[in-house]
């Protein structure tokens, strides 16, 4: 039987609200007992009391120090029901849990040398029996009780309060934390590690302490992120002028985690690919990451913890905010122009073939079946789009205020995005109800652009409108802030006087189903440049022409438009080379590219983007059905033109990897030539790609290398891969680059090469990132090998299998079969029969969710 949906317009406030949680947590060997007091209070009568309990063994439980009779309560697989109890008492159970046997790592599981927790969403109802829902906010006391020598480091939320020894070997630790807060917040760490320790003091004084606890090793690994996290401390407190609230700050690194890290107060846990970094060991995109991670779990800590979501459709109140903070942190600590042009291209990557598939949802849902399938780009990216749209007609500072005001109104309390919106309503001029819309409605607007030049006199009209999506067949115009800007044909940029439908000099808001607008008079016909910064989450539908798209990458000043002007070239390419031989098109691609390569911009970072090709999803999304074997040839094809016409600055840029060029602008760009070069196969660029992965001590660039030869089928391909799997095979981190790359370059008996890395002694299913590195990246980056039917099959028997032991991870990596109806044939039907077979099984409520929306 499947699980019924949760409706959003169900939502009832609590029936019981629970102001204090004892817990006693004593570790055996065995299992681990649970003790609970909760201090409860109904809130309307005449209600049984529901407590949600998953995955463990009641032992007894009393109200008010006497204990229940068996006729009092009922107990399920999911819950236990009280129906009879007084207006205000104290509930105490004890429930005994098996973290060792706990493989899906929500509740309390093992990861290397400790147990650790993850509760968002439902994992507290698998530690103890408690409401398990954001809106039931109280205070935590905590007693952990374990063996001393095998647990030595005993850590929960808040301050430590009391500590010791007991006898045959054990200890205990209490911990108290002052703020009330969610039970998805809660945490709790049992294990031996190594503290590495800091401080910070805030603006107004209060040193925090600040622990990273690692695995014994990986203490020199730690630096960076501990650097990052005081930046973000401090930029909180400069930008919003929030400080920290606690004595300590602690961050645990796991091995094994679902997710990329979790914002619990006090007490943040990561996948321990995003806290350590060394040059050696990280590339510059995996120190990027960290900072973006480690600011993002501490940004929580006023926009979730401090004001938390009523309930869980309200994600995105938490998620979008702190993504778009994440994003503002990361921005102002770059000098390079290139921060945008990363978040756009993630958006455009993941949540745009979101919003136009069968999982496409508004990004405050109306229903779910599984809270962990809506983590999604929609509710993180697109929230934070909403909001960036919102600052953008705000201005910054009211902006800040209507988010301070939010907080200061809500403090220690779970809202809504209804809440935040007022707040933001309060402080500006603006009533923002398009801005409902956009949180309620699902599918990315497309802006369509028709010009017309006559008598010196430029007219726009503009057409928005959003496809039916699931659900939602009929669509309602948004407010669409479009950045516009006109040039002259000789590339200067052109004054507008003030017009109707301009907001300011250099902004459109569309607010209708249409709009048009008029410019002139001018001598030339002038050619515009739409959506600066990507100021809206929408799609352009302009036909330029090539011409008008190379002089945008010399005339533009915004380094997300120059990017996206050769991205549209390059796209307008591909498309030219699917259809046959280079044409005109590629020739004024090669050409762009060549006067970009001799008159280069100062931001090398930039010049690394500029000189990118567009991702094969990207490609992909401009087919009417897609045919992944004609957008795979292209591409490649591309790449081959492009590396011949450039190979002279290619080579140059190629080098700065080996003299020593230190600098991420240099790098990336010099990975980017090398890319290009080894594409061409000559010996010289295979052999200069080899020493540099074998030799180089930077990872960037041994990465880089092994990137660049790992499509090539070269010998130097082997022999630098089996030197990079001896010298990584005791870090977990770079022995999942090794699987990944392995994973991409699956070809030819595509059953067996794959069977081979399951089979590997370093394989194993319980690792999330492990598994990952070999099923993610077969299935998101090895188009070659992936896009068959009989790929298809195998890589649903893998998801079963998954599903067996880890729902969560098996759900998210069903996506790469979900889109069956975009592609065509024989990959479409091969998708749909490979879904088929997996709605036949018993699945997971979170993979059978993704399966039957699939299917509809
Ligand atoms: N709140 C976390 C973050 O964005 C994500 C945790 C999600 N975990 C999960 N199992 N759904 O930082
Ligand atoms: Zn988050």
């Amino acid at each position: 039987m499947p699980r019924p949906a949760v409706l959003r317009e169900a939502y009832q406030a609590p029936a019981f609200l629970i102001s204090q949680v004892a817990l006693d947590v004593e570790i055996r060997d065995e299992h681990t007992v649970v003790r609970a007091d909760l201090n409860i209070e109904r809130q309307r009568p005449d209600i049984p009391l529901l407590l949600d309990a998953r995955h463990m063994r009641l032992q007894a439980i009393a109200i008010d120090d006497r204990r229940l009779r068996a006729a009092e309560y009922e107990v399920s697989s999911d819950r236990i029901e009280i129906a009879d109890v007084p207006q205000r008492f104290r509930l105490a159970t004890t429930v005994v849990i098996d973290p060792e046997g706990n493989r899906a790592l929500e509740g309390l599981y093992r990861s290397g040398p400790m147990l650790c927790t993850q509760c968002e969403a439902h994992g507290f109802s698998r530690i103890t029996p408690f409401p398990d829902r954001p809106d039931v906010l109280s205070r935590y006391r905590v007693r952990i009780e374990a063996h001393r020598a095998t647990y030595p480091v005993l850590l929960s939320n808040g301050n430590p309060v009391e500590s010791g020894d007991l006898p045959e070997g054990r200890h205990f630790a209490v911990w108290e934390d002052p703020y009330a807060k969610p039970c998805y917040l809660f945490a709790l760490v049992a294990g031996d590690l190594s503290c590495v320790e800091d401080e910070f003091v805030t603006r107004s004084g209060r040193p925090v302490r600040i622990g990273f606890y690692v695995d014994h090793g990986n203490e020199s690994r730690v630096d960076h992120a501990i650097a990052s996290l005081k930046r973000a401390m401090r930029w909180d407190e400069d930008h919003y002028g929030l400080e920290y609230d606690l004595d300590r700050y602690m961050v645990v690194a796991a091995r094994d985690f679902n997710m990329g890290a979790m914002e619990n107060k006090g007490l943040n846990l990561f996948n321990a690919a995003y806290v350590l970094a060394s040059p050696d060991t990280a590339t510059d995109d995996d120190y990027e990451a960290v900072e973006a991670v480690i600011g993002h779990e501490y940004f929580h800590n006023w926009t979730g913890n401090r004001v938390t979501c009523r309930d869980w459709f309200q994600l995105s109140l938490k998620e979008g905010l702190t993504v778009l903070r994440e994003q503002q942190f990361r921005t102002a600590s770059r000098a390079s122009g290139v921060a945008r042009i990363e978040q756009v291209q993630t958006l455009r990557a993941q949540q745009f073939p979101e919003d136009a598939g069968p999982t496409a949802h508004s990004v405050r849902p109306d229903r779910y079946v599984e809270i962990n399938n809506f983590y999604t780009p929609t509710v993180y990216e697109k929230g934070a789009e909403i909001l960036r749209m919102i600052e953008a007609l705000q201005g910054p500072g009211t902006f800040v205020e209507g988010v301070r005001r939010y907080l200061h109104e809500f403090d220690g309390q779970a809202a809504t995005i209804e809440d935040f919106l007022a707040a933001q309503e309060s402080v500006g001029q603006r009533n923002l109800d398009g801005f409902r819309t956009w949180y309620s409605q699902a599918g990315t607007p497309v802006v369509r652009v028709e010009d017309e030049w006559r008598d010196g006199h430029y007219r726009l009209r503009l057409y928005q409108q959003t496809p039916p999506t699931p659900g939602q067949p009929v669509k309602r115009p948004v407010p669409i802030p479009i950045g516009f800007a006109l040039y002259d044909p000789n590339g200067a940029e052109l004054e507008l006087p003030p017009t109707q439908g301009l907001v300011r000099e250099d902004l459109i808001l569309i607010e209708d189903e249409a709009m048009e607008l008029s410019f002139g008079p001018f001598e030339r016909r002038p050619v515009p440049a739409f959506l600066h910064g990507f100021s809206a989450p929408v799609r352009l539908d302009y036909a330029y022409t090539p011409q008008q798209l190379a002089l945008l990458v010399t005339a533009e000043a915004d380094p997300f438009l120059r990017w996206e002007s050769v991205q549209e070239l390059m796209i307008l390419a591909h498309a030219e080379l699917v259809d046959g031989e280079p044409g005109a098109i590629v020739g004024v691609l090669l050409e762009t590219l060549q006067r970009l390569a001799a008159n280069p911009p100062e931001d090398r970072a930039l010049l690394a983007w500029l000189m990118s090709l567009p991702a094969l999803t990207m490609l992909a999304e401009r087919q009417a059905r897609i045919d992944p074997e004609a957008v795979v040839a292209a591409h490649q094809r591309l790449k081959l033109e492009i590396g011949a016409a450039l190979c002279g600055p290619f080579s140059v840029w190629a080098e700065w990897g080996s003299t020593g060029e230190r600098g991420v602008d240099r790098r990336a760009l010099s990975n980017v030539a090398l890319d290009y070069l080894a594409a061409q196969g000559t010996s010289a660029a295979l052999e200069l790609a080899r020493k540099r992965a074998m030799n180089s001590h930077n990872f960037t660039l041994v990465l880089g290398a092994l990137n660049a030869l790992n499509g090539t089928g070269s010998s130097q391909r082997a022999l630098a891969l089996a030197a990079c799997r001896e010298s990584w095979r005791d870090d977990p981190l770079r022995l999942d680059r090794w699987f990944s790359l392995e994973a991409r370059a699956i070809d030819g008996d595509v059953a067996a090469s794959l069977q081979i890395l399951l089979d590997d002694s370093a394989f194993t299913w319980a690792n999330p990132n492990r598994v990952r590195a070999v099923l993610g990246a077969f299935g998101t980056q090895n188009w070659r090998a992936f896009h068959r039917p009989e790929s298809y099959a195998l890589y649903a028997r893998l998801l079963l299998r998954l599903d067996g032991t880890n729902p969560q991870v098996a759900s998210r990596l069903s996506k790469p079969l979900l889109r069956w109806r975009r592609y065509a044939e024989p990959w479409g039907g091969g998708m749909h029969d490979a879904l088929m077979t997996l709605s036949a099984e018993r699945l997971s409520p979170d993979l059978g969710e993704m399966v039957t929306r699939a299917l509809d």
